[in-house]
């Protein structure tokens, strides 16, 4: 049923080598948040690679995409990479570099924060992670103080960061995260908010500005550049300067990538900054997410499913969650579902809006929610295996394929 491969995206929309057309959601891991091919991002892309794509020498352009990165995140210094993992690693490098220390105090409620062996040696998936990274990894519970306490009190003076989403699936309780800095750095260790979701989807001044509370370093990717791949590090002079080149201390090796200052992709981040501060995209999507949303409720009403489906997280963030018959959490259920939208022309892994879903998609996507909940309570009735047409999803953190 699902669309193996995808030959094209316009807007919200995209289409299968067989021509069938979806709305989808999540687009691109989050990334494109205006939407597939949009136009004045594709276009200064197209503007920048006729001028060469990559220089020996800094090109000019990595100056502009700067100044305007710090123009919208309150930061002193910024480098660009080009994915999510390696500015998150390269985040902790610095930290480790600036604290003496190795350990890393990582928030245990959110699901990813880097592919590189420091993060997947705490997960289940560690097959040929270097043995040392298994000792690095300290866990605490999300907005939880005691928690990342006894993280502290359990590593006296061997933790050099804490790092976390500001948020994620629930919002921050008042406080939390001001608490959670002042901690830190009364522990001698720095804050790092991996805003690579949060950012430019949460307040265009990142969710750091929503909540108020300035991190010692940030990472931020996907939204970035609407697809195209660019990342940031960005952070405290006096931090960010122990990887760069002037100044008396140790070096630190820290993002020298060959591709990291390909021209198109920071004119593509420049546009797509540009869009975002003259447009209020960030309204856009709560206002369509809470569209969304009260729609959703309403046919999960509707249908006397509560029990079994809903959503949560922010009005520009949705998931959806997915019970079975004995209303425990059920991928089974999640793919029956998934299958269903997919039959009514949606793809939707989760409900995560992008500026280019208008009513009419939204309007789509919650009649196909109706319908497909019909599918769904007969198979809480009749049993789930009977209406599957193929394999269930599976867990991403498991230790055998
Ligand atoms: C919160 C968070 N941090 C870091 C990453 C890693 O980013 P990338 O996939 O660009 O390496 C992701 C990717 O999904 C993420 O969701």
């Amino acid at each position: 049923m699902s669309p193996g491969f995808i030959a094209r995206g316009k807007g919200c929309r995209v289409w299968d080598l067989d021509g069938n057309e979806f709305i989808e959601y999540g687009s691109g891991l989050r990334a494109v948040t205006l939407g597939h091919a949009f136009e004045p991002v594709v276009k200064a892309a197209q503007n920048q690679m006729v001028l060469g794509s990559n220089y020996n020498r800094p090109a000019v352009i990595e100056v502009t995409c700067a100044e305007r990165m710090l123009s919208l995140i309150d930061a002193d210094k910024v480098k660009f990479a080009k994915d999510g993992s390696t500015v998150t690693t390269a985040a902790i490098k610095l930290a480790r570099s600036f604290t003496g220390r190795d350990k890393v105090a990582l928030c245990g409620d959110q699901p990813f924060f880097s592919y590189n062996d420091w993060f997947m040696a705490t997960t289940p998936v560690d097959a040929g992670v270097f043995s040392g990274d298994r000792e690095v990894g300290v866990k605490f519970s999300y907005n939880d103080l005691p928690s990342l306490e006894r993280a502290f009190a359990d590593n006296p003076g061997q933790i050099a960061c804490v790092i976390m989403e500001p948020s994620r699936t629930v919002e921050p309780n008042e406080g939390y995260l001001a608490a959670v800095k002042e901690m830190a750095h009364r522990n001698g260790s720095l804050l790092i908010l991996d805003e690579m979701i949060t950012g430019f989807r949460y307040h265009l001044n990142g969710a750091q500005a929503l909540y108020g509370v300035k991190p010692d370093l940030a990472a931020f990717g996907k939204a970035l550049a609407n697809g195209f791949s660019v990342s940031a590090l960005v952070g405290r002079a006096d931090v960010m300067d122990l990887g760069g080149l002037y100044h008396d201390a140790e070096r630190v090796f820290l993002l020298s990538t060959t591709h990291g200052a390909e021209s198109h992709a920071l004119a593509a981040a420049i546009a797509t900054m540009d869009f975002y501060a003259s447009t209020d995209v960030i309204g856009v999507l709560h206002q369509q997410g809470a569209r969304l949303r009260s729609g959703l409720e309403q046919v999960v009403a509707d249908a006397r499913a509560e029990k079994f489906f809903g959503c949560g997280g922010r009005d520009c963030n949705m998931f959806f969650y997915t019970k079975d018959q004995d209303g425990q959490p059920s991928q089974t259920f999640r793919t029956l579902f998934m299958q269903e939208m997919i039959r009514h022309g949606v793809l939707a892994p989760s409900f995560i809006v992008s500026y280019a879903h208008g009513d009419e998609d939204i309007d789509k996507t919650i009649e196909a929610v109706a319908k497909s909940l019909r599918v769904y309570m007969r198979a809480i009735d009749e049993g789930v295996d009977r209406y599957l047409t193929g394999p269930s999803i599976k867990p991403v953190y498991r230790k055998y394929n």
